[in-house]
């Protein structure tokens, strides 16, 4: 990179140096993750690289001032004087707008600045650039008062100048992009990972304290008529507070429920539905047939619906009778729950915007390519059926 007409002035880029320089400051980049960090590196290296007093860049914010803004040159002292961040105003504000470099002999004297604050540096030499990602104007890098080894001054920023701090903002652009992806990725990740935990501590956890709690009211009930039942019932709270130990572990852990493992599919919703049915009025018919090995995700997602509509019949639906029913459907499977209970209006629930319970069971079953429908009404009783579609 020769500086043309003119000879390169002590410290600035020139030939090698230059390149060395716009790597060292690519390199740099690379190594930070923090934005602000490769923004602050971006504009030294850009100061250092032109040889100027002072160097800034600025990110937009949505309400016309800047979510970021970065300078060099300028002592902490001196921009704690200066006071509050700028808004988009004057030649950043037309930077921004229009997405067009800035080179200006003396910015004071152009029509559309604006002024600054009394502690700002004064600005002579001008040179803005804005960041841009496709039409998109992420911000702006620029620098002002050229060090100038001419008496008087008078080295104005040029059209290598130019070409240089191009390089830099588009190096801005896609750290600036690469952050955004970075931020947009983990806040997904964050909030999904969330959702899983609520679901599954709703799906299971929860499950297990119910079943607990009706267990122990039943023992409660027994204690003095059959003392030797309520110490049964007894030793079945303690098994499932011991389950709902592991569940929670496995929530936290994303295993796969352990009676599923060692029983498979079919034996732990009939032993389930059998726990169940002997602590709850209602009585709880549990069918299967044809059923084949599914895939675990599967095989997981239909334990999960079945608790669910289960606990919702026995719940709320204050029914006689539970029939669960699990057959092969194709080379997937098909669970079908149905109370003769009283029934209730899905669009009303979902209206009234409290149903995790029913989205849940959505969800799963959507979650591993099958489907699901509720089919209810007052009075009449409640249908859930789901679909997997096997492996
Ligand atoms: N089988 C059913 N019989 C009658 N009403 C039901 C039945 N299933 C669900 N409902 C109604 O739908 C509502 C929402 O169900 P959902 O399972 O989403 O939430 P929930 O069971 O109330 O709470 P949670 O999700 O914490 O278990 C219930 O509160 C209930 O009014
Ligand atoms: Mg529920």
């Amino acid at each position: 990179m020769s500086n043309g007409s003119h000879p390169a002035p002590p410290g600035a880029y020139s030939g090698r140096a230059g390149i060395e320089a716009v790597s060292a400051a690519v390199l740099a980049m690379s190594r930070h993750l923090e934005v602000r960090e490769v923004l602050q590196t971006i504009v030294a290296s850009a100061r250092r690289l032109l040889d100027v007093r002072y160097a800034a860049l600025g990110v937009p914010d949505d309400h016309g001032g800047f979510a970021q803004f970065v300078v060099d040159g300028v002592s902490d002292e001196q921009w704690k004087a200066i006071g509050p961040l700028p808004r988009q105003h004057g030649i950043l504000a037309v930077m921004l707008q229009e997405a067009t470099t800035q080179r200006l002999a003396d910015v004071r004297r152009d029509p559309r600045f604006g002024g600054w604050p009394a502690a700002h540096p004064e600005l002579a030499d001008f040179l803005g650039v804005p960041i841009v990602d496709g039409d998109e104007v992420l911000g702006a890098i620029f620098l002002a008062n050229k060090n100038c080894p001419a008496p008087g001054g008078g080295c104005a920023f040029d059209e290598e100048d130019e070409a240089v701090l191009r390089i830099l903002a588009a190096h801005a652009a896609i750290a600036l992009t690469n952050a955004r992806l970075y931020e947009r990725g983990r806040e997904l990740t964050i909030a999904a990972e969330r959702a899983r935990i609520a679901h599954e501590l709703h799906d299971a956890v929860n499950q297990k304290l119910f079943s607990l709690r009706l267990t122990a009211q039943a023992a409660a009930a027994l204690v003095d008529r059959d003392p030797a039942r309520a110490k049964e019932e007894m030793r079945q709270v303690a098994r499932l507070a011991a389950e709902a130990t592991d569940e929670l572990r496995d929530v936290v852990v994303e295993l796969r429920p352990a009676a599923l493992e060692e029983h498979g599919l079919v034996a732990t919703l009939r032993t389930q539905a059998q726990v169940l049915g002997r602590a709850h009025p209602a009585t709880i018919a549990f069918t299967s047939r044809g059923v084949r090995a599914l895939p675990p995700a599967q095989e997981e997602a239909v334990l999960r619906v079945f608790q669910e509509a289960l606990h919702n019949a026995l719940r709320h639906a204050d029914a006689t009778t539970v029939e669960v029913l699990l057959e092969g459907h194709g080379k997937g499977a098909r669970l079908r729950i149905s109370d003769d209970g009283r029934g209730f209006d899905p669009s009303a629930v979902r209206r009234a915007g409290r149903h995790l319970g029913l989205v849940s069971m959505r969800d799963r079953a959507a979650g591993v390519g099958g489907g699901l429908v509720v089919e209810s009404e007052p009075g009449k009783g409640t249908v859930v059926e789901m679909e997997v579609p096997g492996g």
